[in-house]
């Protein structure tokens, strides 16, 4: 086994001017907003995982039923020799295309990116242990911004997995050039492995973003206690309720969160100071979800002409390979 290599494309002093940058233009927008991508301390990535076992959260189970079903066919066709993985949390379910990627002979590296530096660790180390014979490259970097420096499979064949639905999680035009940025970085026939929660019944899709033990609401307000840390700022944390949100016509989900009071919150190291008015609902995430033909055309329009799609039974979650002309 050779050791695991960390690669930081966002230090630590990067990730805080991008933070104060974020909390500058989202808290003094109206209404205000905050990219979901600050959930992800070391807490939040934990609470994360958390949520992927809750009863009311679908996507997780369903995307991991769609890859069992799936693996023997995308190892068939991706021959990769690296498997990078885009927003990779924990990579729980990333083990099943591993032992098919391993089991076919062609794997040697794996290369997880993502935004939290322990989820990162914690996955890096596992993989390792796990899988002694693959050489494991991590990168620290944000999936908007670092595509371009994904250093290149051996043999120039990499496989990109893209898991959790977490593209819902993208705006639509930050989905666009994400999409754009991602064919632009990868050789003619590499290939995307996607997975995307489908539009389905609104009774399904917001009780998995409102769980009845309240986890969901703690990872919500678990951003406010990133920017107590990391910005000085002096967040009630207690004094904003969780809402999780069916928005019918962008077709996602939407967490926000909703001051019980009016407040004054002081963040120091960006000198600013914002008013929340009673019942006041600040933007979190949206967690967008697709119909076949919309997400399908995305990918053409991007390059990505070639899709063998899973989805299970019930519509509520998709698993797309897609390849670069
Ligand atoms: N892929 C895993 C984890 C999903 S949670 C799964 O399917 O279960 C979303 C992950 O994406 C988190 O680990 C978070 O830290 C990461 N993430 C969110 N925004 C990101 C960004 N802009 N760049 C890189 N990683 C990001
Ligand atoms: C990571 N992402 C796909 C999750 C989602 O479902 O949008 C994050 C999440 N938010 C609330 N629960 C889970």
């Amino acid at each position: 086994m050779t050791a695991p290599v960390l690669e930081i494309h966002l230090s630590d002093s990067d990730a805080a001017d991008a933070l104060h940058h974020d909390a500058r233009v989202g808290l003094s927008a109206d209404p205000k907003w905050l990219p979901s991508k600050w959930f992800y301390d070391a807490r939040g990535s934990e609470l994360f995982e958390q949520i992927t076992t809750l009863p009311e959260y679908y996507p997780t189970r369903t995307e991991r039923e769609l890859l069992r079903r799936s693996v023997g066919k995308i190892a068939a066709r991706a021959t990769v020799d690296t498997l990078v993985e885009l927003g990779s949390g924990s990579s729980g379910k990333t083990r099943l295309l591993l032992d098919a990627l391993t089991a076919n002979g062609s794997l040697q590296r794996f290369m997880p990116l993502d935004v939290s530096e322990p989820a990162l660790r914690g996955a890096m180390a596992a993989v390792a242990r796990e899988y002694p014979e693959l050489a494991v490259h991590g990168v620290v970097g944000d999936f908007t911004q670092h595509l371009e420096l994904l250093p290149a499979g051996q043999d120039r064949r990499r496989l990109v997995a893209f898991l959790g639905g977490t593209i819902g999680n993208l705006l639509p035009d930050e989905r666009a050039v994400f999409f754009t940025a991602l064919r632009a970085a990868l050789n003619p026939g590499e290939l995307l492995l996607l997975g995307a929660g489908l539009v389905t019944d609104p009774a399904v899709m917001v009780p998995a973003y409102d769980d009845a033990a309240g986890v969901t609401a703690e990872f919500n307000r678990n951003v406010l206690c990133v920017l107590n840390r990391e910005l000085g700022a002096d967040f009630e944390v207690g004094a904003f309720d969780h809402v999780a949100v069916w928005d019918a016509t962008h077709e996602w989900i939407e967490m926000r969160l909703r001051a019980r009071r009016a407040m004054t919150v002081r963040l120091s190291a960006v000198g600013m100071t914002v008013r929340y008015a009673k019942g006041e609902e600040m933007r979190t995430e949206v967690s967008g979800k697709f119909r076949r033909e919309g997400l399908g055309a995305e990918l053409v329009d991007a390059g990505f002409a070639e899709q063998t799609w899973w989805t299970d039974p019930d519509d509520r979650f998709a698993v797309v390979l897609a390849a670069t002309a």
